[in-house]
């Protein structure tokens, strides 16, 4: 039986006891799986993996789907792709600000991610926390009229941060060279999204890559965006999480909002990410 302690009272959740450098029954991913789903964010402490260790446990909630920013892939496993602020003569040694604005990863891709997952490497001595809004509550608090307003709309989303698309920001979103861009399109997904899982409703990447709403004019469009991302990232809604060495964190993206935050560039935090899929379109 798992150990499943609350993070806080409404979403995310720590597993305590579990080695996820050892192979795993079925049995136990599934209870790790259901956990995973109802909690939102789950939180693995003092883990200690290798790439192929970290990749393993990662495959078994799905596809993992490499970054579009190939150039910080780890060297043994491209699925992975390494954050860090630490430079290694002279050049980086992986991305630095991986969206420092509330975003839902993968919403620019036509099949978007399922979860994501951060296994920490390197702690900064200050902050280094990543944000996350819950996308649920912040839906079931709507008025019914918004609700009903929102109801069919489709969400238009490109590859960015609808708030700061300066390149040279620290919150724009990670700058793409011109083939990476080339890659990506525009593509549609709904607004009041029900969760491919669960079935329940939520706010659907809100912040971020929506740019605009289906057959709106664009000023009412960002307007109404706008007003959905002000009540969905208010404080009510938001965990702050803290990482120790080791710390493995996997978040539900259709259900929740995510910001890594800015940190002293000095100081050294890296961390590993895979992304998974998931396993269909649904606009
Ligand atoms: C991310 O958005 O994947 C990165 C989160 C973080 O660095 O805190």
């Amino acid at each position: 039986m798992l150990a499943v302690a609350k993070l806080q009272h409404d979403f995310g959740v720590e597993v305590c006891g579990v080695d996820l450098s050892t192979a795993m029954n079925d049995e136990t991913f599934s209870e790790i799986e259901s956990a995973f789903f109802a909690g939102q964010l789950m939180v693995f402490c003092d883990q200690r993996l290798s790439p192929a260790q970290f990749h393993s446990f990662a495959k078994r909630f799905g596809p993992p789907e490499p970054h579009v920013i190939d150039q910080f892939h780890h060297p043994a496993c491209s699925d992975i792709l390494v954050l860090s602020n630490v430079n290694k003569n002279g050049s980086p040694t992986g991305l630095a600000d991986a969206g420092t604005y509330f975003h839902t990863d993968y919403s620019y891709l036509d099949v978007p991610a399922r979860c994501t997952m951060l296994y920490s490497i390197v702690v900064p001595r200050i902050g280094g926390d990543t944000l996350f809004a819950n996308q649920y509550a912040a839906y079931d608090d709507l008025s019914a009229s918004m609700k009903t307003l929102i109801e069919n709309l489709v969400g238009l989303h490109h590859y960015g941060n609808r708030d700061d698309v300066d390149e040279a920001s620290r919150t724009v979103a990670s700058v793409l060279n011109d083939k990476q861009k080339n890659r990506l399109n525009w593509v549609r997904h709904r607004i009041a999204r029900a969760h491919p899982v669960t079935g329940r409703k939520a706010l659907y990447a809100v912040s971020g890559s929506s740019f605009g709403i289906e057959g709106m004019p664009d000023n009412e469009a960002v307007a109404l965006l706008d007003e959905l991302k002000a009540h969905a990232t208010q404080p009510k809604y938001i965990y702050s999480l803290k990482y120790g060495v080791g710390s493995l964190v996997i978040w539900d993206n259709a259900s929740l909002l995510h910001s890594a935050t800015l940190i002293d560039p000095n100081d050294a935090r890296t961390l590993w990410r895979i992304t998974i899929k998931e396993p269909g379109s649904h606009a």
